[in-house]
């Protein structure tokens, strides 16, 4: 990494479109974090773009498809005469490597997750006229975790990795092909980020990994996952943290104690279950029972009364029968989700599951009937529980910014995670405030402020994480 003091000039500007999970969004981040000190200056309009980078996702089809879509759009500025270099970064760059340089003439640059510490380098060998590609996967032990904080960081919440890659198997996903194996970052590398980051006014952290709970675990002498939730609840100026993703095998009784110890914690937590079937389950090979899954999240919600779960699912996985899909749905009701992001199976080069999906496919037109089926349920249950907030005075509001849609709207979110619409001024980002929820809709709530600014301290007041107050019922009043 360059180590030199950023260059300022204004004239470059790096457009980067990215797709896929919260490491691509932090990886984005970090890649304009090094680029500043170059000189280059992020712009959110391609057609002024000396670079433009595509950060790719692979895990399902449909998200390659966007990766093309995008080039296809950014190679026709080329074509007609912007002098622009075009880069394709991320996993689909990890996975597709060569072959997307020579399927695309017109690109500069390749380069996977590994590349983002390099970036530097690449992106001038790219700029001088050289076509490059890395895809080198780097050496696991002093993995080189950028420690720039993004320049641009202006939000309430920021994402700080914890580790990368990722050494499960899970038969159906493409990750440890993209991301290599796990790493976990060196704590006191993370807590000087979190710092960083609170320094700039932020005060939401959200802990990024592919499966945080098995952080430190293959390191001696590194601190274990819920250690790490204690240390960064200690920052201060550190008001609420959030972490995501997190493997049901893996949630130990530690983790499950913080919530009781750690008012900071949010009380929601994001717990991909993927299917309610044990069968489907032993198939992806995730080890754990949907009834193992049903004792966690009770030991959770014993720890942490009112902790709100959300999750991912995947439906048509190869041989899902009408009784595996009917379990996953019971387990909607059962586990109680208040929302899930739900996708149909999608075959992935390289996967485990690709000879099952030869063996024993489900139908395109039947996964798409589960689909709609468990989003339509999972929508009725959104709503339900957005609708049970109507009338409660929710006191941990934290204002993220203007609402996207109306004037003189903000929006903030609870602990629970619920987005909540409601009237107010810019100058309370980033400040906890008390609103009643007037309406509750499938993806959000409309509420109004019980104190403003400056009419009484309550805009001011702490929020959950704050040291003084005591733990309360998360959530309403
Ligand atoms: N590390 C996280 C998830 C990473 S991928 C975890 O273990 O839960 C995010 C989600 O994409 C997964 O939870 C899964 O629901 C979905 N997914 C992954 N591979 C998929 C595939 N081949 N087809 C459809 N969905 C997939
Ligand atoms: Fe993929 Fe499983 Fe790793 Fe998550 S835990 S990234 S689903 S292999
Ligand atoms: Fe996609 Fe890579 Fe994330 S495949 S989901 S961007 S780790």
């Amino acid at each position: 990494m360059d180590r030199s003091p950023p260059n300022t000039s204004p004239d470059r500007r790096v457009f980067i479109h990215t797709l896929g999970c919260q490491m691509n969004v932090y990886d984005t981040g970090k890649m304009h974090a090094q680029l500043a000190r170059d000189g280059y200056v992020p712009t959110d309009d391609p057609v002024q773009a000396d670079l433009i980078l595509v950060n790719t996702c692979s895990i399902r089809e449909r998200a390659v498809d966007k990766m093309h879509s995008a080039l296809g759009e950014y190679r026709r500025l080329k074509k007609g005469g912007q002098r622009v270099t075009i880069g394709i970064a991320g996993c689909v760059a990890q996975e597709r490597g060569e072959s997307l340089l020579q399927r695309y003439p017109d690109v500069d640059l390749v380069f996977g997750p590994d590349g983002v510490p390099q970036i530097q380098r690449l992106v001038a060998s790219a700029v001088q006229g050289q076509r490059v590609l890395d895809t080198e996967l780097l050496e696991l032990s002093g993995y080189p975790f950028v420690s720039d904080v993004d320049p641009a960081i202006d939000k309430v919440g920021a994402f700080v990795t914890i580790q990368k890659g990722c050494d499960n198997k899970c038969t159906f996903c493409i990750v440890p092909a993209t991301r290599g194996a796990e790493a976990s970052r060196p704590h006191r590398e993370i807590l000087a980020e979190v710092r960083a980051l609170v320094a700039r006014g932020v005060r939401e952290i959200t802990l990024i990994g592919q499966n945080v709970n098995s952080y430190g675990l293959k390191d001696r002498g590194e601190i274990t996952f819920a250690q790490l939730l204690y240390e960064v609840a200690d920052v201060p100026g550190v008001e609420r943290i959030r972490y995501t993703t997190s493997h049901p095998r893996d949630m130990g009784d530690d983790v499950v104690s913080a919530y009781r110890e750690l008012p900071s914690l949010a009380s929601h937590l994001h717990l991909p279950v993927q299917s309610g079937s044990n069968r489907v389950l032993r198939r992806m090979k995730r080890f754990y029972t949907r009834e193992r899954f049903l004792e966690v999240v009770a030991a959770l919600r014993t720890a942490r009364p009112g902790l709100a779960l959300t999750t991912d699912v995947i439906v048509g996985f190869p041989g899902e029968t009408d009784e595996d899909f009917e379990a996953t749905l019971s387990l909607l009701e059962e586990a109680d989700f208040i929302g899930s992001f739900s996708f149909k199976y999608s075959p992935r080069p390289g996967t485990p599951a690709l000879k099952l999906e030869d063996r024993d496919p489900v139908p395109a037109s039947v996964a798409s009937a589960r689909l709609t089926k468990y989003q339509d349920r999972q929508r009725d249950r959104s709503l339900a529980w957005h609708r049970s907030l109507e009338g409660t005075i929710v006191h941990d509001v934290l204002v993220e910014g203007p609402s996207r849609h109306d004037p003189g709207v903000i929006c903030g979110r609870t602990s629970q995670h619920a987005m909540i619409n409601f009237e107010g001024g810019l100058e309370q980002i980033g400040s906890f405030v008390s609103v009643r929820v007037t309406r509750g809709f499938t993806h959000s709530c409309r509420g109004e402020q019980v104190h403003r600014a400056g009419s009484g301290s309550e805009s001011d007041r702490p929020g959950p994480g704050a040291k003084g107050p005591p733990a309360r019922p998360p959530g309403t009043a």
